[in-house]
């Protein structure tokens, strides 16, 4: 027997919250764990050009026959458009491919399976601090991991020259994964100048970004958030891209995310993608179809694009305002620390500052839950919450009598 031998595993450090909340019979209780927009009434609402793209598939879709191994060529091409910019000389050169992925943590765990396979032995480096999934997603691979410099505590910003200084020394042929905009947790990017100067290094060391490209949209805008990938594109013949539909569409559970490889000529393009569709083929055969087609459908029709860029403004502008608000509503409490800093973090997420023992405490006494390590889900914050929200923080941090 098997099964009577296991402990349980530790719960997840982001999706487990959740689950916790669930549970909470509190009637105050407020999530601010997991990364999912809600607007102010507290919903995670369906865009409305995805419910328009799903009353048109209703009637237009024809079959529920499998897709091919790497996903709808229309998505396909939708999506390394969308990446890099129409026109883009990857694009034109035919140095791309594209596989659609059950959301971005399918494409990050297609990539690692595959990178596995062509290099074994490298190392794969990760921001300190990074999203919780990542190094689970490579150790379930079995890839060794190393660590560079990100977050400053200090200055709560970008700890720009130990990044870079450490990014000089990682070794040819190893991995590192970047997250292109809104840094999850942190909400500090790098700046046009610094990812410049940080692809150079790549491209004289001689290693290979795995970017991370989950939010774009929710940053500046969806041209501005992609010149972390521009930049790494220009400067290095490979890469890979690991983009997620999941919050710039609201598509959370329909899993659309995809796999880009970029390769240094078209020739060398096609059999890299061969190994990344057996890879594909082992793991879950073909992906799901459904949140492909509602984005295919919105991208094809001018109207509804539009429409979609006009709900992500919207998406974007809340979150910003809801950052603003904070602010101002932790100082009216009397908060003593300067908090400035949550109105220059970009996307959905605030590294707040807070300790562990600070979340643990607003956990257990007031239901509010936030990931370890002082991650806030900033979307999570309504006006309905926030004055509960910067009481409890105000408390948390009130000096010792
Ligand atoms: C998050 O970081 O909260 C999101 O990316 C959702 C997830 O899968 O963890």
């Amino acid at each position: 027997m098997i099964f009577k031998t296991l402990s349980p595993a530790p719960p997840d450090a982001i999706m487990g919250l959740t689950e916790a909340f669930k549970k909470d019979p509190n009637p105050q209780k407020i999530n601010l764990g997991v990364g999912v927009y809600q607007d102010d009434t507290g919903v995670t609402p369906i865009m409305e050009c995805v419910k328009e793209a799903e009353r048109r598939i209703l009637v237009s879709e024809k079959t529920k026959s499998y897709l091919s191994i790497g996903g709808a060529p229309e998505y396909r091409a939708h999506m390394q458009k969308l990446m890099f910019g129409v026109d883009h000389p990857v694009l034109r050169d035919d140095r791309a491919r594209t596989a659609h992925t059950p959301g971005g943590t399918g494409a990050l765990r297609i990539g690692a399976l595959f990178l596995k396979q062509v290099c074994p032995e490298a190392t794969v480096w990760m921001s300190t601090p990074t999203w919780a999934n990542h190094p689970g997603i490579f150790t379930a691979t079995g890839y060794k991991q190393a660590a560079y410099p990100y977050y400053c505590a200090e200055t709560q910003g970008l700890d720009y020259e130990a990044m870079r200084d450490a990014l000089k020394k990682v070794p040819a042929g190893d991995v590192v994964l970047m997250h292109v905009c809104c840094h999850n947790p942190s909400g500090i990017d790098l700046s046009d100048e610094q990812w410049r100067e940080i692809a150079g290094i790549a491209a004289d060391r001689g290693w290979i970004p795995f970017l991370d490209f989950a939010y774009q949209g929710l940053g500046d805008d969806l041209e501005r958030d992609r010149v972390g990938l521009l930049r790494m594109a220009e400067a290095v013949p490979e890469l890979f891209v690991a983009h997620s539909c999941s919050k710039n569409f609201g598509l959370y559970r329909e899993r659309t995310g995809s796999l880009t490889v970029m390769a240094s000529t078209t020739s060398a393009a096609e059999p890299a993608f061969s190994h990344v569709e057996k890879t594909v083929r082992v793991t879950y055969s073909n992906p799901p179809a459904h949140g492909g087609l509602i984005v295919t459908t919105i991208l094809d029709d001018a109207a509804l694009r539009g429409q979609w860029e006009q709900e992500v403004v919207g998406i974007r502008d809340r979150i910003k305002g809801v950052r603003t608000a904070l602010v101002r509503k932790l100082a009216e409490q009397g908060v003593a620390r300067d908090f400035s800093f949550i109105e220059r973090q970009r996307g959905m997420f605030s590294f707040s500052g807070l300790t562990d023992e600070q979340v643990a405490f607003l956990r257990e006494k007031k239901s509010i839950y936030i990931v370890k390590g002082g991650r806030i889900n900033v979307a999570g914050i309504t006006s309905a919450n926030i004055d509960y929200l910067c009481e409890s923080i105000a408390e948390v941090l009130k000096p010792e009598p």
